[in-house]
């Protein structure tokens, strides 16, 4: 037989608070899982217990934030008053710090910037928590997603009421109190970062700050007993970390940070700063594949085509040169030949006329037939002979500048090819890589949603190459996981209540099922 309240159907306990029980409830009327707070039956009598009870639902109730619990519905059943809302997945941030031990040091300020963030929506609209403390937050994935739970005390600015000494007495644990709050003076949002600061202090040095053993000793060390400065379980604890821990838990609530989101700016960039060191842990710098493919092929390519065209520039100029020798030596033998008669006959105008015509020519230095020796660039020197009788010797030697600037021509062209081809290069690597890093990054941040333990996203980017296949392996893990997380919390409740037909309800309100099954668009699991 199942256990009802009113509509909606218990099955069985999830937590149990200072008055007030938590219940794992179902509502047929729109098939929802949910939880569903009561009064302990000894309290209920009570019209201060009632009222502080009734508090959380007109509290919270006005609040939508993914970091505040969320409440449904509220009401009276045989003078039991009852809260639903929504069902939070896990441990509180107490019983899940005993299980962790020491959380690392980016999980910690994840929870603390969700909870400032948290604490500085529910400030603007009018609400003040009053009770922030590790057993009011729920941790809903290991990566440190939490919700704040138990307005029980809040207080709506504007409708504050004279029982708050009697709410505290109730309220459990001072430890993480303001003391203005112990005072009982008047609390704004200042006395939740107060408490949020007790929160960080305890989450990093595993203490709360002050120990004593009777309330009344606590009290008084809150009051009036200098901060002892926290002693941080991890020794690579930030400074400035600990420097916001300090201004939190100011006694003076002008001293602290006066708004939640003041905190979380401050906290953002401890994080961002940590998240750095990160990357370039162990000297493991971040070089971007965009900027290390264009060096390395700009490199290549400079080696290979200066190689080839240092080997065309050289075999080249052995060709021309070689080219110019032979029309040297060619010239000189038919000078030799033309010359002779003229030299047997010893006809200086002949010989003469002869050298003139010659040293018209361009590529000419000088030519001199003469007994003696000369001098020139490309020298060729020949005998003149007669019927096989030396008669003498001639000499041309010819300017190499043609050859020169033919060569200065072939090393400029050579040299503009290169750089043509490098800059080719460099522009065509760096657009390339530039669209590999796309996808890189797009497949990145999906990984990172699956850290944070959402499940539904998926890549919607169309390729036609091997990303494609990576995007859609990508999107069937999200789909098993997300199916694995759907069975998985179906056979807990059924396992809770077997006489209800969980399956189609339970899709609506949590774990959605795989897109495959053509169920429109996924919703995430924490809603
Ligand atoms: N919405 C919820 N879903 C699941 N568990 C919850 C939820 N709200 C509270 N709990 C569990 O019940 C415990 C008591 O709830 P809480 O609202 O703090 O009660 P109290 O006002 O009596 O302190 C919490 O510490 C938590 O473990
Ligand atoms: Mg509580």
């Amino acid at each position: 037989m199942a256990i009802t309240l009113g509509r909606y159907i218990l099955r069985g306990e999830l937590g149990r608070g200072a008055m007030s029980v938590i219940h794992r409830g179902y509502d047929p009327r729109i098939r929802r899982i949910l939880a569903i707070k009561t009064l302990r039956a000894e309290y209920a009598a009570h019209e201060a217990h009632r009222h502080r009870f009734l508090t959380e639902a007109r509290a919270a109730g006005t609040l939508t934030h993914p970091g505040i619990v969320t409440i449904f519905d509220v009401g009276v059943v045989n003078g039991v008053p009852f809260i639903a809302m929504e069902l939070l997945d896990g441990p509180t941030l107490e019983a899940f710090v005993e299980r962790h031990k020491r959380l690392p040091l980016r999980t910690i300020l994840r929870i603390a910037m969700q909870i400032a963030d948290a604490l500085d929506y529910a400030h603007r609209q009018g609400v003040i928590h009053q009770d922030v403390k590790p057993e009011n937050i729920v941790v809903t994935s290991d990566s440190g997603n939490v919700k704040l739970t138990d307005f029980g005390i809040a207080r709506l600015r504007h409708t504050a009421q004279g029982t708050l000494a009697e709410e505290q007495t109730i309220a459990g644990t001072p430890h993480f109190m303001s003391p203005e709050q112990i005072r009982g003076d008047e609390v704004d949002g200042r006395s939740d970062l107060y408490s949020l600061g007790v929160v960080l202090y305890w989450l990093l040095s595993g203490d709360t700050p002050f120990r004593a053993d009777n309330v009344h000793e606590l009290l008084r060390k809150i009051l009036t007993e200098p901060l002892p400065p926290p002693k941080p379980l991890d020794p690579a604890t930030p400074q400035a970390l600990l420097d916001v821990v300090r201004t939190l838990l100011d006694r003076d609530p002008t001293e602290r940070y006066q708004t939640g989101a003041e905190l979380l700016e401050d906290l953002q960039r401890i994080d961002d700063a940590l998240a750095e060191q990160e990357r370039n842990w162990q000297g493991r710098r971040f070089i971007s594949l965009r900027l290390s493919w264009t060096a390395i092929m700009s490199v290549l390519v400079a080696v290979t085509v200066s190689a080839g065209l240092g080997w065309v520039y050289h075999r080249q100029n052995e060709a021309m040169t070689r080219l110019a020798y032979d029309y040297g030596l060619a010239l000189t033998e038919t000078l030799a030949l033309e010359s002779a008669e003229d030299l047997l006959l010893e006809d200086r105008i002949a010989l003469q006329a002869l050298v003139d015509e010659m040293a018209r020519k361009r590529d000419i230095a000088h030519v001199s037939i003469s007994d003696g020796e000369g001098r020139a660039y490309f020298l060729f020197d020949t005998p003149v002979l007669y019927q096989n009788h030396e008669l003498g010797r001639l000499r041309l030697s010819m300017s190499t500048a043609a050859l020169q600037a033919a060569n200065r021509a072939t090393m400029t062209a050579l040299i503009a090819v290169l750089l043509a081809t490098l800059a080719t290069v460099l522009v065509g690597v760096y657009m390339l890589s530039r669209r590999l890093v796309v996808p890189i990054e797009i497949l990145r941040r999906a990984l990172g949603q699956i850290t944070q333990g959402r499940f539904d996203k998926r890549i919607r980017m169309r390729r036609n190459d091997e990303f494609e296949r990576l995007f859609s392996a990508y999107n069937a893990m999200a789909d098993s996981l997300e199916a694995r997380m759907f069975s998985a919390h179906s056979h807990k409740r059924n396992a809770a209540a077997p006489n209800v037909p969980p399956a189609p309800a339970t899709r609506l309100v949590d774990a959605p099922p795989p897109r495959t099954r053509h169920h429109g668009k996924p919703r995430s699991p924490s809603g």
